[in-house]
């Protein structure tokens, strides 16, 4: 018969949702919106972050009641990422996990992008979901069977060109989810990294700059079915998700042939480049 470790205390093959305390970044649309919305459902209660108010006051309405508690601000602002953290004690009596799914992206030519276009890209979904979890742990090593969720993106395995600020910064984010995961497992906190493959939401409309490349449209995958496959990854303790046969596929490519989505997407890009463009108007 194995010994349990004395800094791991044995824990249940598969988390509880029921009871979880979980903060959810990106609340108000896509993917933050159905993942508050499973928790919920599944008897967690939830505090909903987003900068729209409005959104997140319909996401209480249609949740169970007394499930989900909001607060609205931007997560960039460090003042409003310690006020999460505050509302948490205050509201739910502490942290079990910490969801970070806000994130934003900007297409274009890195050469035509503004720095100020890198600093925001890199603010919103590493730099703000780093420090958020940084100010998270002392709540989470309190908490119950704690876990943190990073939602990142597969071209945090492989970039594509047109989209380099924003898939440095889900580099970024995975390779913190690795760092952490090794971290944190003595303090029993599990880390989930969510690589999500193309998924419908609010994604292109919310755009730091630019708008999406018509060589980059695709099937994409219902935000409830990737927020779904997020929970049962949490639920089965999972180091990392891909979500759909395009998130494996490319996750498969990334590693094994990273030199096939480049010739793809330089050939893509050229058809595109080399298109009529519309009169000007
Ligand atoms: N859609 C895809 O194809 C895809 C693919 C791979 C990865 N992802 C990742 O999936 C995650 C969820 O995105 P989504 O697809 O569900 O897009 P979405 O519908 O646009 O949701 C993004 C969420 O982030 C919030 N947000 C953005 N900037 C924020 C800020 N500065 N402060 C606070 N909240 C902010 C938005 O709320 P407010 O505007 O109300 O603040 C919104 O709730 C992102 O991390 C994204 O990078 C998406």
């Amino acid at each position: 018969m194995s010994t349990p470790s004395p800094r791991r205390p044995q824990r249940p093959r598969l988390r509880r949702i029921a009871g979880l305390r979980v903060l959810v970044t990106g609340s108000s649309s896509g993917v933050g919106r159905s993942l508050a919305l499973a928790i919920a459902s599944r008897g967690g209660r939830v505090l909903a972050t987003a900068r729209r108010a409005d959104r997140l006051a319909s996401l209480v309405a249609e949740a169970p009641a007394g499930s989900i508690i909001t607060e609205a601000g931007d997560v960039t602002d460090s003042d409003f990422r310690g006020r999460l953290c505050a509302v948490a004690v205050e509201r739910l009596g502490g942290l079990d996990v910490c969801a970070s799914v806000a994130g934003s992206g900007a297409v274009g030519p890195f050469r035509e992008l503004s720095s100020a276009t890198l600093d925001r890209v890199m603010a919103v979904n590493f730099l703000a979901p780093a420090d958020l979890v940084r100010r998270c742990l002392p709540l989470l090593a309190a908490g119950t069977d704690p876990a943190i969720v990073l939602v990142g993106s597969i071209l945090g395995h492989h970039p594509l060109p047109w989209h380099g600020e924003y898939c440095a910064a889900k580099a970024a984010l995975r390779s913190l989810a690795t760092t952490l995961r090794t971290e944190l497992a003595p303090l029993g906190i599990d880390v989930l990294l969510a690589s999500l493959g193309p998924t419908q939401s609010e994604f292109w409309e919310g755009l730091v700059a630019g708008q999406r490349a018509s060589w980059s449209r695709g099937r994409q995958m219902p935000a409830a079915r990737a927020a779904a496959e997020i929970v049962t990854g949490l639920e089965r303790r999972r180091r990392e998700i891909l979500p759909g046969w395009q998130a494996k596929g490319y996750a498969l490519a990334a590693r094994f042939a990273p030199g096939m989505i480049d010739a793809i997407t330089a050939r893509r890009l050229a058809a595109a480049c080399h298109a009529p463009r519309p009169p000007a108007p």
